[in-house]
């Protein structure tokens, strides 16, 4: 399938994978960009920019296909030390960078010189029209499904990619409650030029977290995830487990009066101990409504493989079988 990402990107299929704290190594990368999509590192993941040289040249060794590096620019006043992140991508030879969180406007000029394509995620059309007003070359449209951080504004795809359609000029692949064929046909027909998934590709072979974070997504249903940190405007997607429970219950305590603080034990170092070492109930982590719509664990290669078959059965079968012989002449005569 041939698309203004694909083109961008230089990829076989429509198809990027989203960065995702302790998932986006490069085992997963490697794996998506070999089998036609775009992997993405997740850059902070690496603790420092060295490692994550480490892990672009280990991707390297994985793929000689095109993957990227996710950049999340945190609200945090301690920021990671990002122009040396953006140096250890440009010295890695990265010609892709998927940005996050706040704008990049800031970093824009280096990752520019560098010959870096960004694609920036966003969560509103504002944001997705600034993205394209710094000079993004495409942005993934977010919606309020997503696993992560829906930002504030509960906008759902429906409405979301439509609108993204309507304004921008520069390509964007849709993201949030993305999972199979339906998701990328229905994305194509809103106007986005791609998709991006998060959840739907940590239950795969290859991502590199525990069996029991796979099975967890396989197991829940569509009612199992949970908005917190709503009223530090930091709200975040995740799974509900012991953790969030409890969480939840801080949250409600404490009402808008909540800090970072109160919730630090469900918030902070979580990731390591629901990826790692498969403790569910460890705390808060994202992860999409979609889980509703993942029910294996198939190769990373066979995922693709069938989102890419079945869409083009969709759009060839049953979207053409819609209009019938006489279809075109009717529309003519309207
Ligand atoms: C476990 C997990 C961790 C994530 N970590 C990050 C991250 O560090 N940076 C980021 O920009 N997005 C992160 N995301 C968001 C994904 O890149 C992607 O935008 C999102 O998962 C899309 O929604 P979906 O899960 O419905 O496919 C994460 C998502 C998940 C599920």
């Amino acid at each position: 399938m041939k698309t203004a990402i694909t083109e961008m990107f230089g990829i076989a299929h429509p198809i990027i994978q989203g960065g995702m704290h302790y998932v986006g190594f490069a085992e997963l990368a490697g794996a998506v960009s070999n089998a036609g999509g775009l992997g993405i590192i997740t850059g902070l993941t690496q603790r420092t920019p060295e490692l994550l040289a480490k892990e672009i040249a280990r991707c390297h060794d994985l793929t000689d296909k095109p993957f990227g590096v996710n950049l999340t620019f945190l609200p945090t006043f301690s920021a990671p030390p990002y122009p040396e992140y953006i140096a250890a991508i440009r010295e890695g030879g990265v010609k892709i960078a998927e940005t996050a969180g706040r704008s990049p406007e800031q970093y824009m000029p280096a990752l520019k010189a560098a010959g870096i394509k960004v694609i920036h995620k966003c969560t509103s059309v504002r944001h997705s029209l600034k993205a394209e007003q710094i000079g993004c070359d495409a942005v993934s449209v977010d919606g309020f499904e997503c696993g992560g951080h829906p930002g504030e504004d509960d906008m759902p795809n429906m409405i979301l990619l439509p609108r993204a359609a309507e304004e921008l000029k520069i390509p964007f692949v849709a993201s949030g409650g993305m999972a199979d064929a339906r998701s990328l046909v229905a994305a194509l027909a809103m106007g986005a030029a791609g998709m991006n998934m998060g959840t739907r590709f940590i239950a795969t072979k290859e991502a590199p977290v525990h069996d029991n974070v796979k099975k967890a997504i396989v197991a829940a249903s569509e009612l199992d995830t949970r908005l917190v940190m709503r009223a530090l405007r930091n709200t975040e997607r995740v799974l509900k487990n012991a953790g969030v429970e409890r969480l939840l219950e801080i949250e409600r305590e404490k009402g808008s009066k909540l800090q970072i603080s109160d919730i630090h034990d469900e918030v902070a170092g979580v990731y390591p101990k629901v990826m790692i070492d498969g403790d569910m109930d460890a705390g808060a982590w994202s992860c999409g409504m979609v889980v509703g719509l993942i029910h294996d664990i198939p190769t990373v290669k066979e995922l693709i493989d069938r989102i890419m078959v079945d869409a083009e059965c969709l759009i060839r079968d049953r979207l053409t079988g819609f209009l019938g012989a006489e279809s075109k002449a009717s529309l003519k005569v309207a």
